[in-house]
């Protein structure tokens, strides 16, 4: 049943920073008719309407995309900077990244946005349900995606969430990370393909779910 949903995974494509992937054949066009289907995605409260002064709608979500030259400009940009993540590499292979954010409500941005540790923003209950559109939004847009033919990963960032990246990309501060999201050529010609490290343990479904008897 529904084989796309279990066909769906990640793929990490490790490109060459010297040697970057050559022009998409995908479209801009076409890759907005597949943010138009994610689009679709449930959300429960409208953003805050600060959040609509610079684009106007009420989802909770925001979506900064980044086509082949720029995901090339910002790998340049980021090696200059002394990077020594992968990210560059995955620059250099992906045909887009698309920056993913949610908008939490307004004074509720706590601390460092990079910290595992610290408390980022308020946990309140508003948040969570826009952190939880924001989430159905990015899975809908790796289905999309793959079904358009690409190879996609949801990455948590890592120096794709700090200012200085926010800052290249004119991404508000006000607006937090909820995913990069890459998607890659199918095909990618001299790259290093990595699964997710978490993709063989889910278990079955009894591992995770149970029926409530009243
Ligand atoms: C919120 C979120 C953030 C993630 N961030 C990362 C990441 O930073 N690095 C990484 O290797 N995988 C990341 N992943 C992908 C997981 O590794 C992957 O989903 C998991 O290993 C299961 O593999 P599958 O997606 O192929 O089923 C992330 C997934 C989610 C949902």
């Amino acid at each position: 049943m529904l084989k796309h949903l279990e066909k769906r995974r990640t793929f990490k494509i490790i490109g060459d920073t010297a040697t970057p992937s050559g022009t998409p054949d995908v479209t801009a066009d076409e890759l907005d008719t597949i943010l138009a289907s994610a689009g679709n995605a449930p959300f429960h409260y409208p953003c805050d309407r600060t959040h609509m002064e610079t684009m106007p709608s009420p989802v909770p979500w925001r979506c900064h995309k980044l086509n082949t030259t720029a995901c090339h400009g910002l790998m340049q940009t980021m090696l200059e900077d002394g990077d020594t993540t992968k990210v560059p590499n995955m620059l250099a292979a992906a045909q887009y990244l698309l920056q993913v954010t949610w908008l939490p409500d307004p004074g509720t941005i706590l601390g460092d946005v990079t910290s595992k540790d610290e408390s980022v923003f308020a946990g309140t209950l508003r948040n969570m349900e826009h952190i939880a559109a924001g989430s159905a939004f990015i899975q809908s847009l790796l289905l999309a995606g793959e079904a358009a033919g690409f190879k996609t990963y949801w990455s948590s960032g890592g120096p794709l969430r700090g200012k200085a990246v926010f800052d290249a990309l004119s991404i508000p501060t006000t607006e937090l990370l909820l995913g990069s999201v890459f998607l890659f050529p199918n095909e990618p010609e001299n790259a290093e393909i990595k699964a997710g490290n978490l993709a063989t343990k889910r278990g079955v479904v009894s591992d995770w779910s149970r029926w409530c008897k009243l």
